[in-house]
């Protein structure tokens, strides 16, 4: 069976102008393949590019050199040379996003923020509200905080409101940053439950995780960064 996600030779510096162009190199030539209904897990120190690669795959990050392939029964889609305008639809459709901190918008609920990725499918207002709240009542998130907005939420609850935002829209491709690091383990296991019905329905699932328990209940395999730095990784240079 083909991969759904095909990675090769991946690059990436950032060169900061503002500091007299120093680069911090940070992944050079990773291939990766990822399968429907795995889930594969970097590893590797701080500061070592895990998050980076996550968002180059949400197209936050460009990438310099390399292809990242996303293969469908009907086509693919090659995400590096995708045109600005096609990302809207990319994270509406394909690559779903748990990051790992909640991006508060001032006055909208808890419950609206975990609707809003079926609205934007053109979801029912009243299917999308049923489902919010069915997830929101199994990560334990009490019901009188639905109607409020998250930026006074605690961490652990800010994040049970980014874990349902980010499952909601069964996307093929679930990218999680590091999505039970403030959780209690009641709701560390709800995530797992919710990591392994993900991949029974075919998601294929991008993580880091930093919880031992966490990570070998959930990895099918675990990918260690380090030997996709740049030979040295003293990872500072100037031009
Ligand atoms: N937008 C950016 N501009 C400049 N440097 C960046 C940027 N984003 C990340 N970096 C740098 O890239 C390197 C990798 O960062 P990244 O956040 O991917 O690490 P990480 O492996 O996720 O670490 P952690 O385990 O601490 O979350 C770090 O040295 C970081 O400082
Ligand atoms: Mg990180």
């Amino acid at each position: 069976m083909k991969a759904l996600l095909t990675i090769e030779k991946l690059h990436k510096d950032f060169v900061l102008h503002g500091q007299g162009g120093i680069a911090i190199k940070v992944m050079h030539d990773l291939s990766l393949e990822l399968h429907r209904g795995e889930c594969l897990v970097l590893a590797g120190r701080s500061g070592i590019g895990k998050s980076t690669l996550l968002k180059m795959l949400h197209g936050n990050y460009l990438a310099e050199r390399g292809s990242i392939r996303i293969h469908f029964d009907d086509g693919l889609l090659e995400l590096t040379d995708l045109p600005t305008h096609a990302w809207h639809r990319v994270r509406r459709d394909v690559v779903g996003y748990v990051s790992q901190f909640l991006r508060v918008v001032p006055r909208v609920s808890a419950r609206e923020v975990v609707m809003e990725p079926l609205l934007a499918r053109g979801a029912y207002a009243q299917d999308a509200r049923q489902r919010a709240e069915t997830l929101l009542a199994r990560l334990n998130l009490p019901e009188r905080l639905w109607s409020l907005p998250p930026g006074t939420f605690s961490g652990g609850e800010q994040q049970r409101v980014n874990i349902a935002e980010g499952f909601i829209g069964e996307h093929p491709l679930l990218l999680l940053d590091e999505p039970t690091a403030s959780l209690d383990a009641t709701n560390r296991d709800v995530v797992v439950e919710m990591i392994s019905e993900a991949k029974a329905r075919g998601c294929a699932l991008l993580g880091i995780c930093h919880d031992e328990d966490v990570r070998s209940r959930v990895a099918d395999r675990l990918l260690p960064l380090d030997e996709h730095l740049m030979a040295r990784t003293s990872s500072q240079e100037t031009f």
